[in-house]
């Protein structure tokens, strides 16, 4: 594992949006692993920028989810689908035929589940999947104790992570209580895992998954595992390390 440390969170995004536009440029039509929440948007604003100026040329990027609420209706805002609609395919212009992501809505979810495990195989796998990391430690929505094997499922979010989610929802009453998220075993099969953690809130975190031992109940810990793994962390969550 490499870990970078970096001054700020701005610092951090351009740093990864260079690495993003290096494969794009070895690889026009790379599958490109996309996280949600406030930590990745510098990422997705640098390379917005890049894309504007002409030095990324996304026509032919395919873009692919981490992880889904399970049960928003349809076309609900703060749906990932939506919201990477909204923060990454539009700014970065990939269209929605090149997006794959679970079905959070599907009345079969286990089969939705299975179904995105097919896509994203049959789609050759991740180039670079992006990760940011919950306080508990969590990567996608795979919450303390998940398996280090495990694939695409369903999984029930603890307490914390929807206190954590409530800000993007009207409370906490709004926050799924449920959700799809690639595995364990499914996020460790993308060529490379780029790791971004900002603030003072996510250090206890960090520390767990650089310096602590592998473990389930730090999902994170599992990119200990990975042949190439990076983890940009800036100088606020670097505190304990
Ligand atoms: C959610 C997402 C994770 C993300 C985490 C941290 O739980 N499923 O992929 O890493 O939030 O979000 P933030 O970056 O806003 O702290």
């Amino acid at each position: 594992m490499e870990v970078v440390i970096v001054e700020d969170a701005v610092a951090g995004g351009e740093l990864i949006a260079g690495a993003v536009a290096e494969l794009i440029a070895r690889k026009p039509d790379a599958l490109f692993g996309v996280a949600t929440g406030s930590t990745p948007l510098p990422i997705y604003q640098a390379l917005a920028a890049k894309v504007a100026a002409g030095e990324v040329d996304t026509s032919r990027l395919r873009v692919c989810q981490l992880d889904e609420y399970v049960g928003l209706p349809a076309g609900h805002p703060e749906s990932y689908r939506a919201v990477l609609k909204r923060e990454v395919l539009e700014p970065l212009r990939v269209p929605d035929s090149s997006f794959l992501g679970p079905d959070g809505s599907a009345e079969d979810l286990p089969a939705a589940c299975a179904a995105y495990e097919r896509q994203l195989a049959d789609a050759g796998g991740v180039d670079l999947q992006l990760l940011g990391i919950g306080t508990d430690g969590h990567i996608g929505f795979n919450e303390p104790i998940s398996s280090l094997a495990s694939r695409t499922r369903i999984k029930t979010l603890t307490e914390r992570t929807r206190v954590d989610n409530a800000r993007f929802f009207n409370g906490l009453d709004e926050v799924p209580r449920h959700v799809i998220t690639q595995g364990i075993g499914t996020i460790l099969q993308a060529r490379h895992l780029v790791l971004l953690a900002t603030g003072a809130g996510k250090a206890e975190a960090v520390a767990a998954t650089v310096e602590g031992p592998l473990s389930s109940l730090v999902p994170a810990s599992a990119l200990q595992l990975h042949p190439h793994a990076t983890v940009v962390v800036d100088e606020a969550a670097a505190q304990q390390l």
